[in-house]
């Protein structure tokens, strides 16, 4: 196998006698959810509409045609859905504020509800013991941003630092990490040029725009937020993967996935520069810089969230991995593409921070058996070898601190709407019971 990333050899590992001894005592084991894909209540609270809300009306965008109207129904089930989380036997939670619920037009004071159901939730999980992970943008921008030109208008970046800062305000003191981004691939080039997700547009210069605005929304909400001498911790959550190919030929593919993937939202953060040959890639289309950006967008991290699910595989030939295996999304299974990527993170940037796994998980077509139980078996040996290449990447000297499991439970798959399920919980979307999978049991009793 040819692959850019460095890879560690494999010991030979039984995965069922994993322990949680393997990993350090302050390890973070938590579970994630986000606001959108969960709360329902999209109504209420003085919450403003999101593009999420306006995409899921439009015809043909959401593959069940549904919605995140009710969604989990937390908004109204919160108590219920803490127990849920402290009945797991985690330490820690990451979930997701909507910007509508604080800032309902994406500008201006503070919607006073929107902040108090934040902290109830945040207040909850301290009486259980749990670390609340607060993560400010997961997608659901305020439509009345989006009309000006969303994530392509630079002022959007400004309005995001101003959210940042009130958010902190009043939540920071009381949590223990804020990330500012969720995954910024996805809400530019999966949402401006793949036009998969909200706002659904199909434009190379605007995406690559909408990234360098989210970079810098990122760069001057951590201004705002370090001016207030947290004790929390800041970061932002990328998503990253490892390509790899079988053929020399396929090289320049595989640097060119692992620059457009990787690198495009890696090195402006932690190297302040966009990378060159990705630059020079993207031709007319790249974004208009303005001077100082990078150096905003280069603010030192206390972590770095990574959130992995699957491998890059680069075949110009059209072929496939030989015996692969896939989950319910269609994504190779391929955990040691999680050990080849943090140890390549380790080895090519010199200022990394800390690692947090903030998002690992798979979905499987998961059902509610005659014996009232969901028997998840993919999903536990998925679960167990992805720990299991964490483990071995601390093993090769990378600091990784913690490791989130996605998700909490079932929740809306946003363009696959409901029918893609990830929880650790399954969701019965008609009665709203929440039932443990054998996954949620075999992490309570892994953690227990
Ligand atoms: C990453 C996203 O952050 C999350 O919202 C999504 O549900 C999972 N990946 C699974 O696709």
């Amino acid at each position: 196998m040819t692959s850019l990333p460095q890879t560690v050899s494999t010991p030979e590992v039984k995965i069922s006698d994993l322990l949680r001894t393997d990993f350090p005592a302050n390890f973070t084991f938590g579970v994630a959810t986000s606001a959108f894909q969960i709360e329902g209540a999209t109504q209420e609270g003085g919450r403003g509409p999101s593009i999420w809300d306006t995409f899921c009306r439009e015809p043909g965008r959401i593959r069940d045609g549904s919605n995140g109207d009710i969604a989990c129904d937390h908004y109204h089930r919160l108590d219920e859905d803490l127990d849920l989380i402290a009945r797991l036997n985690v330490s820690a939670y990451r979930f997701s504020v909507a910007w509508p619920r604080i800032q309902p037009t994406g500008s201006g004071a503070a919607n006073e509800e929107g902040l108090a159901f934040y902290e109830r939730l945040i207040d909850g999980l301290i009486a259980r013991g749990l670390e609340p992970h607060l993560t400010l943008y997961h997608w659901d921008l305020p439509q009345a941003l989006q009309d000006l030109g969303g994530w392509t208008h630079r002022d959007t970046a400004y309005r995001f630092a101003e959210y940042a800062r009130i958010v902190a305000e009043r939540l920071g003191p009381k949590v223990k990490s804020i990330a500012t981004l969720n995954e910024p691939w996805c809400s530019s080039i999966l949402s401006y040029q793949i036009g998969e997700h909200a706002p659904g547009w199909n434009s190379r210069p605007a995406a690559l725009a909408a990234a360098h605005h989210l970079m810098l929304g990122h760069g001057l909400a951590m201004q705002q937020m370090r001016a207030l001498n947290l004790k929390a911790e800041l970061g932002l959550v990328l998503n990253l993967d490892s390509a790899y190919s079988d053929t020399p030929d396929d090289l320049p593919g595989v640097q060119l996935a692992d620059g457009k993937f990787n690198r495009w939202f890696l090195d402006p953060v932690l190297r302040g520069q966009y990378p060159h040959d990705i630059w020079v890639h993207y031709g007319n289309d790249v974004p208009d810089v303005h001077a100082g950006d990078l150096d905003i967008m280069q603010a030192p991290l206390d972590f770095l969230g990574v959130n992995y699910y699957s491998r890059t595989f680069v075949s110009a030939a059209g072929r496939k991995p030989p015996g692969a295996t896939y989950t319910d999304m269609g994504w190779e299974i391929y955990p040691q593409g999680l050990t080849d990527l943090l140890v390549r993170l380790h080895h090519s940037y010199s200022d990394l921070p800390p690692l947090l796994i903030t998002e690992n998980g798979a979905a499987y077509p998961d059902e509610l058996g005659t014996d009232g139980q969901i028997h998840d078996p993919a999903r536990v040996e998925y679960i167990q070898q992805h720990l299991n290449a964490v483990r071995e990447a601390i093993t090769a000297g990378v600091d990784v601190r913690g490791y989130f499991a996605w998700s909490l439970m079932d929740n809306f798959e946003w363009a696959y709407g409901y029918g893609k399920r990830f929880g650790l919980v399954y969701v019965d979307y008609q009665t709203q019971a929440r039932t443990l999978k054998d996954s949620a049991k075999w992490y309570q009793g892994f953690l227990g």
